[in-house]
């Protein structure tokens, strides 16, 4: 039986409110946002069995992104808005859930083994679009809405943390 299924709604929205908060407590006082980004892929890829690919795509330009820190096995390395999911989160500015990545248009093969995904955008309060954080998952149907959620808390507060940055 994997992860996904072992893991009651309790305990999934237990298991986040744990480490959101540590994720709070590691980035108190912390303005670099790639230190942040790497924090937030380690914490949560160690939390949650299902998590097979856990990291971000910064938005670099108007329709490209390319890969931030992450956890897993090797991702591709940009994406163009009009690409996969993680396009489709940047281009549309919401999270995308998909439970049969089979299903998706135009999603991006990296790893032949993911079935399910989340992606979601990280927006500053002015609605500038600093990244996209995406979860990969080789399990069907892995996330579900406390997933989303909790994804969303922790991208609106990371938005909000680092309003100001200027990546490139
Ligand atoms: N599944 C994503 C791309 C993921 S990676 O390369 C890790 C997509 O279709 O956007």
């Amino acid at each position: 039986m994997t992860e996904t299924t072992l893991v009651t709604a309790e305990t999934r929205a237990a298991r986040y409110e744990d480490v959101l908060r540590r994720i709070d407590a590691l980035l108190e006082g912390e303005d670099d946002w790639i230190a942040a980004m790497a924090t937030v892929a380690c914490e949560l890829h160690g939390a949650f069995n299902y998590f097979h690919w856990t990291g971000f795509y910064r938005a670099v330009s108007e329709d490209l992104l390319v890969i931030g820190p992450y956890q897993g096995g090797h991702g591709c390395l940009r994406i163009a808005f009009d690409r996969g999911v993680c396009g489709a989160a940047a281009r549309t500015r919401q999270t995308q859930l998909i439970p049969d990545v089979e299903a998706f248009p135009g999603h991006i093969a990296c790893s032949s083994s993911t079935r399910s995904e989340i992606v979601v955008p990280v927006l500053t309060p002015e609605g500038r679009l600093l990244a996209v954080l995406d979860v990969d998952s080789d399990d069907p149907d892995a996330f579900n809405e406390t997933d989303q959620h909790f994804l969303e808390i922790l991208c609106r507060r990371l938005g909000t943390q680092f309003a100001t940055t200027q990546q490139q």
